[in-house]
């Protein structure tokens, strides 16, 4: 599984958000260390905030069958599915790639139709708080 074709089938996976409110399409794609590839959308509420993002919906796919393990994560997303730049993980999201991953751990962000850039979670949530906090 190349860094590309990860990123093809997060932008495959923006086709399966549901986004009756914010009309902003995300999709995911998580590679595991046994080498599955769990996809996720967005999917929003009436309620707002009971709304989940891609990427958690592709973490807690991946956990749910029993992966723990992930070597990278590739996230696209923009209004009304059009991916004008790049669209990077929330906060929230963020803290969970924390509990999951290592700090290595790759997040390629989608960025035009051809184009991504290539983070670690390291990059994007430094100075975590993680399980090593609470042993
Ligand atoms: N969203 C994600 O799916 N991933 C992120 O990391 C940022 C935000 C979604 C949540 C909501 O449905 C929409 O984008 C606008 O915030």
């Amino acid at each position: 599984m190349t860094n590309e074709e990860l990123c093809t089938l997060a932008v495959k996976a923006m086709e399966n958000a549901y986004v009756p409110y914010s009309g902003y399409k995300v999709g995911a794609a998580l590679l595991t260390k046994s080498g599955k590839i769990y996809t996720g959308c967005n999917i929003e509420n009436a309620s707002y905030s009971p709304t989940v993002c891609a990427e958690r919906t592709a973490i807690f796919k991946a956990v749910s069958e029993g992966e723990r393990e992930f070597l990278k994560i590739a996230v696209a997303g923009g209004k009304n599915g059009v991916i004008t730049g790049e669209f990077p993980p929330c906060g929230v999201c963020r803290q969970v790639m924390a509990e999951f991953c290592i700090p290595d751990f790759k997040i390629l962000v989608v960025g035009g139709e051809n184009s991504f850039n290539e983070y670690t979670l390291s990059d994007i949530l430094p100075f975590s708080f993680n399980p090593e906090h609470v042993k």
